[in-house]
């Protein structure tokens, strides 16, 4: 029973090739890319387990045959250097660190150069969650990309240093306030891919996570040009909830009267909320428009003034569709 255990995990180490190449503790392959850092990542890590495996048990032989016992003397020191030995452990171990530097070199080059014909989005990270700016001005906290051709991400965060993650896709690079970073990828398998946040970015740092939606082939364009314009198709209050959704807010606003980071959006229009200056203010749509803007403005009592300016990154027609969604949120409209 272990042993079939022990066998079928050795042979998942290796590969799984029906299921996209995911071996025990690595997803599937679903980038061009993947194949090559796996390839790497197996040599680095067979060749750890060889040695690691040589070292100890030569150590344990050692242990027992030259344990210490009743009229065995000391040895003395050797006095005649073995240059053949010493070539050798010195060779070996550099001819293994040119091989696994040649390759990671290589790579990182191929990783860090994205094809001239690429499609290009901006990613913007803040504390806690993505933005996904498109070609035509389209913003939206998934990755929505087409399959089968190269996309340049050109990333850059408005607080702290955050890092894009992508493991199915193997490739990680930080996002630094001030600066532009950039990575690409092709993604080979359409399907839905975990994006994490690998840099430690503050107290919901775990749940920064967004999904990347690759296309099948041709289905990308019709995606982009229904999302692109979805406040024209919608109500309101629709819309409202759909900016409330893809803008990150859902990530520290409830609408359900759960805490969270930040003050529940339910039942709040028209409230009287206590400030942490100890004035009130009633939650007016100057108020919501405000605090969208300047959010450290006036900050509602028991909250940190952690929330990050919206200005310049929603438009007024957006402002305004959320609104209307926080005044649906009165727990009479159904939408709860
Ligand atoms: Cu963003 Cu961790």
């Amino acid at each position: 029973m272990i042993l079939n255990g022990l066998i079928d995990m050795m042979t998942r180490l290796i590969r799984a090739p029906e299921d996209g190449g995911a071996t025990f503790w690595m997803p599937p392959q679903s980038s061009t890319m993947a194949g090559e850092v796996d390839w790497l990542f197996n040599l680095i890590l067979w060749i750890s387990v060889f040695f690691f495996v040589l070292i100890v048990v030569v150590m344990l032989v050692f242990v027992v045959k030259y344990r210490r016992r009743e009229g065995w003397e000391t040895a003395e020191a050797s006095t005649s250097p073995n240059t053949l030995l010493e070539i050798t452990w010195t060779g070996i171990p550099l001819a293994l660190v040119v091989v696994i530097f040649f390759f990671g070199f290589k790579s990182y080059l191929n990783m860090s150069t994205p094809p001239a014909n690429a499609y290009e989005i901006q990613v913007s990270g803040q504390k806690w969650n993505w933005s996904f700016t498109y070609p035509n001005g389209y913003v939206d906290q998934n990755l929505h990309v087409p399959a089968n051709r190269p996309v340049e991400l050109i990333m850059t965060s408005v607080d702290v240093i955050h890092s894009l993650y992508v493991p199915a896709f193997r490739i990680k690079m930080d996002l630094v306030p001030g600066r532009y970073s950039k990575t690409w990828f092709e993604a080979t398998r359409p399907g839905e891919y975990n994006i994490f946040c690998a840099e430690y970015c503050g107290t919901a740092h775990s749940d920064m996570s967004a999904m990347v939606i690759v296309h099948p082939s041709g289905e990308f364009e019709p995606w982009m040009e229904k999302a692109s314009n979805f406040l024209l198709t919608m109500t309101p209050e629709e819309g409202g909830r759909k900016v409330y959704e893809i803008r990150g807010c859902q990530q520290c606003h409830s609408v359900d009267g759960g805490p969270r980071t930040g003050p529940t959006l339910f039942k709040l229009f028209g409230k009287e909320e206590k400030l942490t200056d100890g004035s009130t203010v009633v939650v007016d749509e100057n108020y919501i428009r405000e605090s969208l803007l300047e959010p450290n403005a006036k900050v509602v009592a028991g909250f940190e003034a952690v929330m990050p300016t919206y200005q310049g990154r929603l438009k007024d027609d957006e402002i305004l569709a959320l609104i209307a969604y926080i005044k649906s949120l009165d727990g009479k409209t159904g939408e709860e």
